[in-house]
């Protein structure tokens, strides 16, 4: 059995959780759920981020303690994952023991290499970005907007030695073309190495800000959010315990914190501890609402969950899933949302599992025909399986989904071309009839081995009206035309009713 381990990244619990996270879970979800029903032994971590100035500032501004405060907004991401029907296998919060633990030894391990060492720094810093400024990164002689409030700061701090490990990420980072998903992305990464990188300010004195972990070798610091953050994906891997996951396959990201976050400073961390690299990076684009990135800072935002309790959290994992291309950005509509439920999941896909239940009760007492599976509609899903495969092994959902719903309008055309309700009516057509209810049955059941990445709980649903047993779900599970040859189908049920 392969291994698989996927993360997403760990959202800071300084606000609500809105669409832009919500998406992350699914994309990273659909790929665990893809590969477990390959039968790999998935292992999904997703979590929060809790230290730093952000969380900080907004446990003071709401006058509680961090802790309390933290406690407060990770169940409501904790929520956010359940309402979603996520199926990861860890949650991680980084104030755990545990946690803190792994980051304090691998600081150590830094220092005592000499790759951390202690200097003067005089800058300016972005609160919002929780890093170092330059002038360089003015525009107009004016902070962007995304930098949000800019200190300027003159203050002894540790360091971390990025710029000695420079070459040798250029060179891994043009010696794995598939590194990063999409690939486009790759070049951010190597033109960001183009320049000289200076060294990374990994502490924060505590007079300053005192949510943080304390350096091992001078408790009057905390390390800076980034060295803390990233270092989750090891930690909550069972680093140090026999069967630890850590390499990860896949690091889920949003396009804003690949460089320099996770395609600079994480691979030079591990390597300069000496643990091996991740093996690809996921890289989604940005959910806009009304031309504009969503964002906590700007409260420009969708509340995932009231979608979810309005559809269903399948609609919600279809919408997202359907209508971003993975790595590009897309805009939210709500119009857009209603379309594609009422069309492509209520008329397309929940009709044809609809008619072909029905048609089986109606003509053939709810037991599916033993006949042969119709020439056009087997290779049209032999054609989806291989097409949803190629799709899924390079991440990209959208394409899958669009295969899917190919084969849901080839089995509607079908019915509408067979007719079985005439067939029915011919005594002459009775074997006819029940190769075309056979064929619906079998794709039918196909579709829902299809979508169980993105549609788990309707997986769930027509696998069960179709009498079909845990083994039966797999995709590569062997695929005998006759499988359900002889089964009774259950009362067929509305998957996507229709809203007002
Ligand atoms: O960056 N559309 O946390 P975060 C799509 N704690 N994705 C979006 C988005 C949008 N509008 N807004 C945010 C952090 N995201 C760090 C990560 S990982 C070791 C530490 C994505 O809460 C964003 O790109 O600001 C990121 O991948 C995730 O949500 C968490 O963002
Ligand atoms: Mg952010």
């Amino acid at each position: 059995m392969a291994s698989f381990f996927i993360t997403t990244a760990i959202d800071y619990v300084n606000g609500l959780p809105h669409l832009g996270h919500a998406y992350e879970k699914v994309l990273a979800d659909a790929v665990a759920r893809w590969h477990r029903s390959r039968g790999d032994d998935v292992f999904f971590l997703t979590g929060v981020d809790e230290h730093g100035q952000k969380v900080q500032q907004s446990a003071q501004k709401r006058g509680i303690e961090p802790k309390a405060f933290c406690d407060e907004m990770s169940g409501h991401f904790r929520r956010l994952c359940e309402g979603l029907g996520t199926s990861h296998d860890r949650f991680a919060r980084t104030t755990e023991n545990s946690h803190k633990r792994v980051v304090r030894q691998f600081l150590q391990q830094l220092h005592d290499a000499g790759d951390i060492y202690f200097e003067q720094h005089e800058g300016f810093y972005s609160v919002r970005q929780e890093q170092f400024v330059t002038e360089k990164d003015m525009v107009d002689g004016q902070w962007p907007e995304i930098f949000g409030e800019v200190l300027s700061m003159k203050e002894p701090n540790y360091f971390f030695r990025l710029s000695k490990y420079q070459d040798w990420l250029r060179k891994h980072a043009e010696d794995h073309p598939d590194w990063i998903y999409p690939a486009f992305r790759r070049n951010e990464v190597l033109g960001a190495l183009e320049k000289p990188l200076g060294d990374l300010c990994i502490s924060r004195p505590k007079s300053r800000l005192a949510w943080g972990i304390p350096l091992p070798f001078d408790e009057d610091y905390v390390t800076y959010v980034w060295f803390d953050a990233l270092v989750n994906y090891v930690s909550f891997s069972g680093w140090g315990e026999p069967g630890c996951r850590w390499p990860a396959d896949v690091h889920t990201i949003g396009k804003d914190i690949l460089v320099p976050a996770h395609g600079i400073y994480w691979p030079i961390m591990l390597r300069a501890l000496g643990i091996e690299q991740p093996k690809h990076f996921l890289v989604h684009g940005w959910w806009h609402l009304r031309g504009e990135k969503m964002s906590k800072t700007t409260g420009n935002v969708i509340d995932p969950l009231e979608l979810v309790d309005r559809y269903g959290a399948d609609a919600f994992r279809y919408y997202v899933l359907r209508e971003m291309t993975v790595g590009q950005d897309a805009d939210f509509s709500p119009e857009n949302f209603a379309t594609r439920y009422r069309s492509d999941l209520g008329n397309d896909f929940g009709n044809l599992v609809n008619r072909a239940i029905s048609m089986i009760r109606r003509y053939r007492a709810g037991i599916v025909p033993a006949a042969a599976i119709e020439p056009v509609v087997k290779e049209a899903i032999s054609e989806a399986r291989n097409g949803v495969a190629e799709a899924m092994d390079n991440f990209e959902t959208h394409r899958a989904l669009e295969r899917i719903a190919r084969l849901t309008q080839r089995g509607n055309q079908f019915v509408d071309e067979r007719a079985p309700w005439k067939l029915a009516k011919d005594p002459a057509q009775t074997a006819a009839l029940d190769s075309v209810l056979a064929t619906l049955a079998e794709t039918v059941r196909i579709l829902s081995i299809l979508v169980e990445p993105f549609l788990p709980s309707t997986a769930g649903r027509i696998q069960q009206q179709l009498g079909m047993d845990q083994r039966e779900t797999r995709f590569d599970a062997s695929t005998p035309d006759g499988l359900l040859a002889g089964r009774a189908v259950g009362e067929p049920q509305p998957l996507f009713p229709r809203m007002e």
